[in-house]
């Protein structure tokens, strides 16, 4: 068996510094083998630029996803084909450097693959349909622990793509909303799933954002930037998934929140 954390989007400093505080304490503490997280927020709460997946790795963590804000650090065009820990979205229609799935190793040698797929509804992105993508990645791959990173707004299509894949993937954990859903389950004995893992920041934010610049620029001034908060109430979101290393099914998932202060 093998344990695997997923960490939900990593959203700004504060976001940065949550998994700093958390994660070294909970991976000894639960015996994790491999750590996931969605790094898509991590830079200023857009992108993810070089010092910060330096930064994120250095914390612990082993491979950094990505999701619609994939490109908003202009400068990870230039690193991300050298950055052997991250994946882009995997279904994008436009060529763009990177790989959206990649194969990694435990300490323990185990392999496991990783896939960072955008769903379609309420999502602007130009994509492949998820469904395709899914299925084109299993076909070419040689049967092993697989986690799906699905990116996207409805749960509706997340749901849908964890049935479709039931059985086909080790785990299907939906990422982007940035609000922890409570419906993490296993399908049909084998696919760990569950809507939306959360996030890790500001916890009393706007899905990250300072609250006070996200209504202002919602309703009274659409010029108003988004700001973030460094310090305060703060919250880490993730999943742990127990994975039989024989069978490549998730025999057991475990929902992770933990609320904390953060101070400089
Ligand atoms: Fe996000
Ligand atoms: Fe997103």
């Amino acid at each position: 068996m093998i344990r695997i954390l997923f960490i939900g989007d990593i959203v700004g400093q504060l976001g940065r510094k949550t998994v700093a505080n958390v994660l070294p304490t909970l991976k000894e503490e639960r015996a994790i083998d491999f750590v996931i997280a969605n790094g898509e927020n991590a830079t200023h709460g857009r992108g993810l630029n070089k010092r910060h997946y330096e930064q994120l790795i250095e914390f612990g963590i082993d491979v950094i996803t990505l999701g619609n804000h994939y490109d908003d650090q202009e400068e990870i065009r230039l690193f991300i084909e050298d950055a052997n820990e991250i994946i882009r979205p995997y279904n994008l229609v436009e060529h763009y450097p990177g790989e959206g799935s990649k194969i990694f190793k435990t300490k323990d040698g185990t392999k496991l693959r990783v896939s960072n797929v955008l769903t379609q509804a309420f999502m602007k992105d130009r994509i492949i349909s998820p469904y395709a993508a899914i299925n084109e990645i299993i076909e070419k791959s040689e049967p092993m622990i697989h986690i799906v990173d699905l990116h996207g707004e409805a749960t509706s299509e997340k749901q849908a793509i964890g049935w479709l894949f039931a059985g086909k993937v080790s785990a299907v954990i939906g990422t982007h909303t940035h609000v922890q859903t409570n419906d993490a389950r296993i399908l049909e004995n084998h696919t760990g799933f569950m809507c939306d893992v959360g996030m890790c920041g500001d916890n009393e934010g706007i899905i990250g954002v300072e609250k006070e610049s996200v209504i202002n620029k919602m309703w009274f001034d659409p010029k108003t930037y988004y700001e973030y908060r460094k310090n305060g109430p703060a919250i880490f979101n993730g999943v742990i998934l127990e994975i039989d290393k024989k069978t490549f099914a998730t025999t057991r998932i475990e929902t992770i929140s933990i609320n904390l202060d953060v101070n400089e």
